[in-house]
């Protein structure tokens, strides 16, 4: 028997597209901050995401008037008409990351004087708040209503490193913006936000890899990579992005590992943030993610 689906179930599996784990949350959140013209981002990550997930920006924030619509499925301001989507130059532009957030947890947001509370992906509350620049998004209870989902999580120590490498990604990508990660308390990352790559290199991977780091400055890409003094034993010092957004790419990858061969021993990586600069009319971001979320596929073959 064929029936289209009741619209709970649809954004539930849906939801589950958007919001594998904790990081998930952070990566959405947090694109959406940079989306924003955010110049300082604050995460906060209690109970490896389950606890809370909160994400504090100073970007434009959300008009009162559209706040209850952001949380809607397939509302958004980044994209209009279908033309818009040849060439998108937001990081977000499917408008359901925080409809997803919303239908797996409970979800207060604040921006422009203005809140809204939602659980399970339903309206709780709706009201005025005291002003504050920017937005700050709090997540709690995060799959609370999809125990299956609860179940996959990795330990608490694997859920904060993959929401701390979402995070550094984007410190390194983004050296205009400040960052700052608290882990239960404890503060994981800072950036200072001075566009000083090599700094926001340092405050993420140490001062040793910072000082052994060179400039990359060409047409078309920048960025930094390691000299080959400085190697690591795994690709997960490497950081590659197309527009400031980052890419999974086999073909950049093996680019980037031709330029050390001779210069590093087999099953040796260099430490390298590399971003393109491609007309966006050039991208698919359909097929652009570098984190095995949505668009996975690996672009740019
Ligand atoms: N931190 C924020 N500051 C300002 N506006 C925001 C913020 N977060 C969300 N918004 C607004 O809410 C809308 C919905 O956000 P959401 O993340 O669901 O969709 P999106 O970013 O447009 O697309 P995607 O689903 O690909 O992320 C955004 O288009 C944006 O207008
Ligand atoms: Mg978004």
């Amino acid at each position: 028997m064929i029936r289209q689906l009741p619209p709970e179930v649809a954004d539930a599996i849906a939801a589950g597209e958007v919001v594998e784990r904790p990081a998930s949350v952070v990566k959405e959140l947090v694109e959406n901050s940079l989306d924003a013209g955010a110049r300082r981002v604050s995460i906060e990550v209690r109970g490896a995401g389950r606890g809370l997930i909160r994400v504090a920006d100073d970007g434009e924030g959300i008009p009162t008037d559209q706040l209850a619509l952001a949380f809607l499925r397939h509302a958004t301001s980044k994209v209009q008409r279908l033309e818009d989507l040849a060439a998108i130059g937001t990081l977000g532009f499917r408008g359901e990351a925080l409809a997803s957030i919303a239908a797996v947890s409970e979800v207060d947001c604040r921006t422009r004087g203005a809140q809204i509370r939602l659980r399970a992906g339903a309206l709780v509350d709706e009201g005025a708040a005291a002003p504050t620049p920017g937005t700050v998004i709090e997540v709690r209870d995060l799959f609370g209503n999809t125990p299956a989902r609860l179940k996959f999580l990795k330990s608490d120590a694997t859920e904060n490193g993959a929401a701390n490498q979402v995070v550094r990604t984007y410190a390194v990508l983004r050296p205009d913006v400040r960052f700052e990660l608290v882990l239960d308390g404890r503060r994981a990352l800072a950036t200072a936000g001075d566009a000083d790559r090599r700094a926001a290199l340092g405050a993420v991977l140490g001062a040793q890899v910072a000082e052994a780091m060179l400039p990359v400055e060409a047409e078309g890409v920048r960025g930094m990579v390691s000299e080959p003094r400085l190697s690591r034993g795994s690709r997960e010092a490497i950081v590659l992005a197309v527009n400031s957004r980052p890419v999974a790419s086999h073909r950049l990858q093996h680019a980037l590992e031709q330029a050390y061969l001779g210069r590093l021993e087999r099953g040796r990586y260099p430490v390298a943030v590399l971003d393109l600069t491609l007309p966006a009319a050039e991208v698919d971001v359909n097929v652009a993610a570098a984190d095995g979320g949505r668009g996975s596929r690996a672009a740019y073959q």
